[in-house]
C-alpha cells in the first residue's frame, strides 16, 4: 500500500520548494511523510542555499487531506496516539521555529492536520479552488493545543469555533474573510504570483526576515511583551549587519540590494 513522499527542490533564486505527494490518498500525510517532513525541514533550515520554503501538495488538486485515515487504527490508537501527536507537534514547532521564512502554496483540498500543518507556515496563500476545513469532531478526535493555538492565533476563538464545532468546509474566499489566509489568487496565475511571493522574500535581508519572525512569534508568546532576549538579539544584530549597510547604500544608490545573511 502506499505511503505517498515528501520530496523537496532548491530553485537558484533561494526558493526551497517541499512537495507532500501522495495524490492517490489526495496528499494524505502517512506517519512516514510527517517524519519525512520534519527531516527535509530540519535539513533545509540549517542550508544556506534556502532563503523561502514553499511547502505545496503535488499535483494542484489537494494541498493536503490531512493525516491519513487508513493508518489511524495502527498508528493512531489510545495506547500510541500521543506518539503520532508527538510527531505532528514536532513537525509543526520545526516549521514555525525554522529561521527561514515559510510559505503554505494551497491548491484544492486542505483539511485537517494539512490545515494545521499550513497554519505553522508564517504566509498562506491560495488559488480559489482550495477548500478548508477542519474535521476532527467528524472522526472523534481533538486537537493538541499546539494545534488549537496556531489556529486561534489565525483566525480567533469565533471561526475557529465554528471550524472546529461543525467541521463545515469553507471556500478560498471565506478563508481570507476569516483570517486563514493572506492572499486568494485566481487558479490561472497561481504559479506565477508564487514564484514572484517567494522571490520577494528570497531578496530581502534574512536577518530582518527572522527577527520580525521570532518578534510576532514572541508577541503572541507573552500577549504583546516584545523584549524577548532572543528576539532583542536579533534586532540588535541586523543593525550591526553587513546587509543594513548594504539595503540603506543600495537605496541610496537606486539599485537591487544583494544580500548575505551577515
Ligand atoms: N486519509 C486517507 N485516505 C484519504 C484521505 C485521508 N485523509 N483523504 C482522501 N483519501 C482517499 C480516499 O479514501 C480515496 O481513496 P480510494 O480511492 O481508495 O477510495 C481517495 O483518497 C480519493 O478520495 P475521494 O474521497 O474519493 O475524493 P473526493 O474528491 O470525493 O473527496 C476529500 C476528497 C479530500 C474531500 C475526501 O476524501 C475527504 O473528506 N477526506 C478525508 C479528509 C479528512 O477527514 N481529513 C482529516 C484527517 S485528520
Amino acid at each position: 500500500m502506499t505511503t505517498g513522499r515528501i520530496h523537496h527542490q532548491i530553485l537558484p533564486a533561494g526558493i526551497a520548494n517541499v512537495f507532500i505527494d501522495n495524490p492517490a490518498k489526495k496528499n494524505a500525510m502517512s506517519f512516514e511523510m510527517w517524519t519525512q517532513l520534519l527531516d527535509t525541514i530540519e535539513q533545509l533550515s540549517a542550508n544556506n542555499a534556502a532563503k523561502v520554503i514553499v511547502i505545496q501538495g503535488e499535483g494542484g488538486e489537494a494541498f493536503c487531506s490531512g493525516a491519513d485515515i487508513t493508518q489511524f487504527s495502527e498508528v493512531r490508537t489510545e495506547a500510541n496516539s500521543a506518539q503520532f501527536d508527538e510527531l505532528t507537534r514536532l513537525t509543526t514547532v520545526q516549521l514555525s521555529k525554522s529561521p527561514k521564512p515559510t510559505v503554505a502554496a494551497i491548491r484544492g483540498y486542505c483539511l485537517g492536520g494539512g490545515l494545521n500543518l499550513a497554519l505553522s507556515c508564517d504566509i498562506r496563500i491560495a488559488d480559489s479552488t482550495a477548500r478548508f476545513a477542519l474535521p476532527p469532531a467528524r472522526l472523534g478526535i481533538a486537537y493538541p493545543g499546539y494545534a488549537l493555538s496556531n489556529l486561534v492565533s489565525a483566525v480567533g476563538e469565533q471561526a475557529a469555533k465554528y471550524l472546529l464545532y461543525t467541521a463545515r468546509r469553507i471556500t478560498a474566499a471565506d478563508a481570507l474573510e476569516f483570517g486563514l489566509l493572506a492572499r486568494v489568487i485566481e487558479a490561472d496565475s497561481f504559479e506565477s504570483e508564487l514564484i514572484s511571493l517567494a522571490n520577494d522574500i528570497a531578496v530581502n535581508a534574512p536577518l530582518s526576515i527572522r527577527a520580525t519572525k521570532i518578534g510576532i512569534a514572541s508577541i503572541r508568546a507573552s500577549d504583546g511583551t516584545t523584549e524577548e532576549p532572543a528576539f532583542m538579539e536579533l534586532v540588535e544584530k541586523c543593525y550591526s549587519s553587513e546587509d543594513y549597510r548594504e539595503g540603506t547604500a543600495a537605496f541610496k544608490e537606486k539599485r537591487a540590494p544583494i544580500f548575505k545573511g551577515s
